[in-house]
């Protein structure tokens, strides 16, 4: 299913916005061509574009949660790290030709990227606010 981006996707940081806009537009590439009968190199050419991007993301990420000493930064690179491994696992499936489908990738990155914007990212942008309101209202 498509997914639009919209604000609900954001976490009200230019750059990072940017990313997750990109991080939607590869899941809905992928949507597209979820029931494609792709050879496995395939498969395995756009997973390692995916860990590329997503890893070059989580660091922004990381360096922005540091930045304004976000008190989850442990836990939440937890969940990058598992990203990490969870791909990593995927990639040598499909590498050993299990019967990982394009489908089964799309379904997890689909469910974990999505859950992971909506939540535990749109969690960094409310502890932001609620400091700016503290401020505001010193
Ligand atoms: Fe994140």
């Amino acid at each position: 299913m498509k997914i639009k981006w919209d604000k609900s996707i954001g976490v009200g940081v230019p750059q990072l916005d940017e990313d997750h806009k990109r991080l939607v537009d590869i899941l809905n590439y992928i949507d597209a061509h979820q029931s494609d009968d792709v050879k496995s190199e395939t498969v395995s050419l756009v997973m390692e574009q995916i860990r590329e991007f997503a890893s070059s993301h989580f660091r922004r990420e990381e360096k922005y949660m540091q930045s304004i000493d976000y008190p989850e930064y442990d836990s939440h690179k937890i969940l990058h790290k598992q990203f990490r491994e969870k791909t990593a696992a995927l990639c040598i499936d499909v590498m050993n030709h299990k019967k990982t489908t394009p489908q089964n990738i799309y379904h997890f990155l689909h469910n974990w990227v999505l859950e992971h914007m909506l939540h535990a990212d749109k969690q960094i942008q409310a502890f932001v606010e609620a400091k700016q309101a503290c401020k505001e209202t010193v």
